[in-house]
């Protein structure tokens, strides 16, 4: 017998929702606050290896606090950056109410005009501040229908879909891998829309054969510092040591010897989240929060030739220099800090406030 197996690359997705103890909310404000900086930090090391997008159900939903759309080359990697997150003392005060796997692959079904099919392999999550999921089990009775039968009834499907242009689907499979058959994660900026295409899907004919399409997720796209701040708690900069403003405007953030040639780092300067990056041996400071969709900066890819960033989500690029957009998806520069070095300490300063620009080479 033809071995039916396909050879396509394919990846594994996690969605992993999480919900807070709340004894966790009467600990000490710097156990909070240090819990907040170790577990995001875990959560940093793991970048490169998988994709991880953080999303907030707080004040949305009561049986979890928090999404985690992890999506990875191999189940490894889930694995251990679970394994990673246990270990963590805000990790001790989470249970994990809901988590569904699934696998990315090509749909059985044929869909003329479809400008991604071949991208439908690899998840890459856009700006949308909103994703709406759910696991999904089709009756037993739709794979019982002939083929063009079900053909027939999800090309309703799609074209009802095709309505809702900001709808955008990703698909993925869990059968025999988990309870459900199917995870379906839309992203949208307009939960109303999202509203009125399943209200409109409830009236198609493949809907018949929908077994069950609960619990469903209306979960907020944002920063990992922000969303950990959303649990309440001492915010993630009160873990920092205190660092005075001088006189001069001037704050000390780090050391050189913190941050080597090549190296980036997140510090905190009057409750700010500011991004270093020692660039050939010259250190710039931008704000961390990209103003595409708030990702973490001081993740992104340094290119020294330009003297840019790439930021880890949607690949925005912000010169290092002007805090400028070089290209989007962002359309906002972000601020710039002045920076100054002291033997070897480094000190930034906003770029209003500070007296004077200083020297900035660290040779
Ligand atoms: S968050 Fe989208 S480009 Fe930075």
């Amino acid at each position: 017998m033809a071995a039916t197996g396909s050879p396509e690359h394919r990846q594994v997705v996690r969605y992993a929702f999480y919900k807070l103890d709340p004894a966790w909310r009467r600990l000490p404000p710097e156990r909070q606050a240090a819990g907040k900086v170790e577990f995001a930090e875990t959560i940093e090391r793991f970048h490169g290896r998988l994709l991880l997008r953080p999303y907030g159900l707080v004040g949305i939903r009561g049986d979890c606090d928090v999404l985690l759309w992890q999506v990875a080359e191999d189940l490894d990697a889930l694995v251990e950056l679970q394994t990673a997150l246990n270990r963590t003392d805000l990790g001790a005060y989470l249970s994990i109410p809901y988590s569904y796997l699934a696998m990315t692959r090509r749909s059985i079904y044929e869909f003329s005009q479809d400008p991604v099919r071949d991208q439908r392999l690899v998840i890459r999550p856009s700006a949308a501040k909103y994703l709406f999921v759910y696991p999904f089990i089709k009756t037993r009775s739709w794979y019982a229908l002939p083929k063009t039968e079900r053909q027939r009834m999800m090309d309703e499907h799609v074209r009802v879909g095709r309505k809702y242009p900001t709808i955008r689907l990703n698909t993925t499979y869990s059968y025999g891998l988990d309870d459900q058959e199917f995870v379906v994660a839309f992203e949208g900026d307009q939960p109303a829309e999202f509203l009125d295409l399943v209200m409109e899907l409830r009236e198609s004919e493949a809907s018949a054969y929908t077994l069950r399409d609960t619990p469903t997720f209306t979960c907020v796209q944002m920063g990992l510092w922000e969303l950990l701040d959303t649990l309440g708690g001492a915010g993630a900069s009160r873990a920092e040591p205190r660092r005075p403003v001088r006189d001069d405007g001037f704050t000390p953030v780090a050391t050189l010897a913190e941050l080597p040639a090549g190296a980036s780092k997140r510090v905190y300067a009057a409750n700010d989240a500011v991004a270093l990056f020692n660039v050939g041996g010259t250190v710039y400071a931008i704000a961390n929060r990209c103003t595409h969709a708030r990702a973490s900066l001081s993740d992104g890819a340094v290119d020294p030739g330009r003297c840019a960033v790439t930021c880890p989500w949607h690949a925005g690029v912000f010169s290092l220099e002007t805090g400028q957009v070089l290209s989007g998806p962002p359309v906002l520069p972000v601020p710039t800090y002045r920076v100054k070095l002291e033997g070897g300490a480094i000190l930034i300063a906003p770029a209003a406030t500070a007296e004077a620009r200083e020297p900035t080479v660290a040779r």
